[in-house]
């Protein structure tokens, strides 16, 4: 973008694809992380008299408009943010975005609504999405790829586009690029990765690659119970993705085999049934030794000791990666697993990278300071595929 903004946008349309894909409660956005994460890039484009046009998804609505997925709350914040306001269209390619374009004045913004109110984005199609691509390209003179967390995603905005206009990538995309680096190349040593969350299957692909890199790996959150279950333990009710076992006793062995440590949680928090996270009614859990689940129980965070051992497990790491809760983080007598691995990587020494979605919103909702942390990814699938090596089309196509 340095180069883009030498060259001059003043009076220029430049496009920003931002992924201001927030976690909303009833319209309320209950974590702006995303958003403040584009405004360097924003306000750089507006300083140098662009005009703006920010366009993001909002979770997954079907191809079609859709008022609980609207991008209007998020226009909003980002308008207070920047502290001048943008105007909002009430469609993404069509006449409102059309005009609310042509009406900008240098240095104004304006959002367009939600891409994946129309088909075109996520089609699996190429010319579809190419037609979506085309009508996305009369808006703009200029592309800038900012929305990191989406980059994994071959979709029109983010992979068609830039192919359609000179391009660059912003702020946010070349400072998550080079954090990562620092966790593929030359990574300093002890390294260690704590991964969890609901799904295993979410999480093969990069435990696969982390076998050959990471020096241990902690697991928690819902996929550990897959992990305790290969091993031969009963665990009652709790999450588990019985499909995933032969997979998972391939990578406890190879573990074994290549010298990384696989640490599983030692205890566990059950109860007989999932919390209401709405009222945050006392759960009322018990402790139990994470090899004697009761049959009528589902685990819902690691325990105690478990955390005292994860805590340890980090204490003398360079490196750190973690992503995923360790617990249904949201419920407070579920939040303590979570949180003593965030603690962690706040008391180390070492480089600290949060990999983005539920941990980096974890970090915040449980009052944690940003500035503690090395760095808090805006992607969560996205910083995932790339350290498992994957080519990611959004920045395949910012490459040339
Ligand atoms: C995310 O939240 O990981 C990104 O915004 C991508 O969203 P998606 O998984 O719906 O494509």
């Amino acid at each position: 973008i340095d180069q883009l903004l030498s060259e001059g946008v003043e009076g220029k349309r430049v496009f920003v694809r931002a992924d201001l894909n927030v976690p909303l409660d009833s319209g309320t956005i209950t974590d702006d992380g995303r958003i403040r994460a584009v405004l360097p890039t924003v306000k750089a484009l507006v300083a140098a008299g662009a005009r703006v046009v920010v366009a993001s998804h909002l979770g997954r609505p079907k191809g079609a408009p859709d008022a609980a997925f609207s991008l209007a709350p998020v226009a909003s914040r980002l308008g207070e943010l920047l502290g001048s306001g943008v105007v909002f269209a009430t469609d993404t390619v069509g006449e409102s975005a059309r005009a609310a374009v042509a009406g900008l004045i240098d240095g104004q913004v304006a959002v367009v609504e939600n891409l994946r109110f129309n088909p075109g984005e996520t089609s699996k199609d190429d010319a579809e999405r190419g037609a979506f691509a085309d009508r996305l390209a009369e808006l703009a003179d200029l592309y800038v790829g900012d929305g990191f967390g989406a980059v994994h995603r071959k979709h029109a905005s983010v992979f068609d586009l830039p192919a359609r206009l000179p391009h660059a990538a912003g702020y946010l995309i070349a400072t998550e690029v080079a954090v990562l680096k620092k966790l593929t190349e030359d990574v300093r040593r002890p390294y260690v990765v704590a991964l969890g969350g609901a799904k295993v299957s979410d999480k093969l692909a990069v435990i696969d690659e982390l076998l050959g890199k990471a020096d241990r790996l902690l697991i928690g959150g819902g996929m550990a119970y897959t992990f305790l279950k290969a091993q031969g333990h009963e665990v009652g009710i709790s999450l588990l993705q019985e499909d995933q076992i032969p997979a998972v006793t391939e990578y406890i062995a190879r573990a074994e085999k290549s010298g990384v440590e696989l640490v599983l949680p030692v205890d566990v928090l059950v109860a007989p049934e999932f919390p209401d996270l709405r009222t945050k009614a006392p759960a009322n859990p018990t402790t139990v030794a994470a090899d004697a689940i009761p049959a009528d129980q589902e685990g819902l965070d690691i325990g105690p000791e478990t955390r005292k051992l994860y805590a340890s497990k980090l204490a003398d790491a360079a490196t750190v990666f973690w992503n995923g809760p360790m617990g249904v983080f949201e419920h407070p007598d579920y939040a303590e697993g979570t949180k003593a691995v965030a603690q962690a990587l706040v008391d180390t020494h070492g480089f600290t990278v949060v990999g983005g979605g539920d941990s980096a919103a974890a970090v915040r909702t449980l009052g944690f300071d940003e500035s503690a942390f090395g760095h808090i990814s805006t992607g969560g699938g996205a910083s995932l595929e790339y350290l498992e090596g994957k080519t990611l089309p959004g920045l395949a196509a910012l490459e040339d």
